[in-house]
């Protein structure tokens, strides 16, 4: 049996987790945050105040991480070595230091095999930097989701003033802009469009276009 996969990827902020969460429940099938990976070995070297540039500290503790993820309720929980990391690393010291370790190629390539595996036995829509380009090159539809980082910040800082958490746009907007330019720049598997990606610009859109748009290039494609 084949499975459909459908890849979107984008910079931080973007919207497409809560995007690819919706279309996850509309079509029945399962969201794979690959962002949430990376966010749980970012807390790992956190914990071990091991810094980000230091590759070969970092490298010498992947073989003892373990990462590994199941679904309760259709949500996907994050498991670093057996504990549950959900509620930990939506921080976002865990999102920059999330960027600064997904630079390194052995962190990144221990992930990978996990997000293919998943795409090989499920229908999946995954999110993250590279799945269009990397992780699944053969992706059925690829959606590259884009805002400019005015809007993207306006949206956090929203987010963070409903948890009522006070915070500086104009710092949240510069952040944003360091983590494009970093995850863009890498040398291995960066932020880009792929080229058989659709470009979506969702900073005039309300979520509820997107899903639907989304959804409308699923239908036209498999039934092709
Ligand atoms: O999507 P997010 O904010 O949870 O991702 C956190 C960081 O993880 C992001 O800035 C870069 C990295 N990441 C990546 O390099 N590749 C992915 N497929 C997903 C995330």
């Amino acid at each position: 049996m084949s499975y459909f996969s459908i890849a979107i990827d984008g910079p931080a902020g973007a919207g497409k987790s809560t995007i690819a969460k919706q279309i996850a429940r509309r079509l029945g099938f399962i969201y794979v945050d690959t962002g949430a990976m990376y966010r749980a070995m970012a807390l790992y070297f956190l914990r071990r105040q091991i810094d980000a540039s230091d590759n070969e500290n970092i490298e010498k503790h992947c073989d003892g991480i373990n990462i590994t993820i199941e679904y309760m309720d259709g949500e996907q929980i994050v498991l670093l070595n057996g504990e549950n990391v959900n509620g930990l690393i939506r921080t976002e010291e865990v999102g920059n230091m999330a960027s600064a370790v997904s630079v390194n190629k052995t962190v990144r390539l221990k992930l990978v095999e996990l997000q293919r595996q998943l795409a090989r036995k499920n229908n999946v829509i995954m999110d993250g930097r590279d799945i269009g380009t990397y992780v699944l090159p053969d992706a059925d539809l690829k959606i590259y989701l884009t805002a400019s980082s005015k809007v993207r910040a306006m949206r956090r800082y929203k987010e963070l003033k409903e948890k009522g958490i006070e915070a500086d746009i104009t710092i949240i907007e510069q952040d944003i802009i360091e983590r494009d330019r970093r995850d863009m720049n890498r040398e291995f598997a960066p932020l880009r469009q792929a080229e058989d990606a659709i470009y979506l610009d969702s900073s005039d859109m309300a979520i509820d276009e997107v899903v639907d748009y989304i959804i409308g290039l699923y239908n036209n494609k498999k039934d092709n």
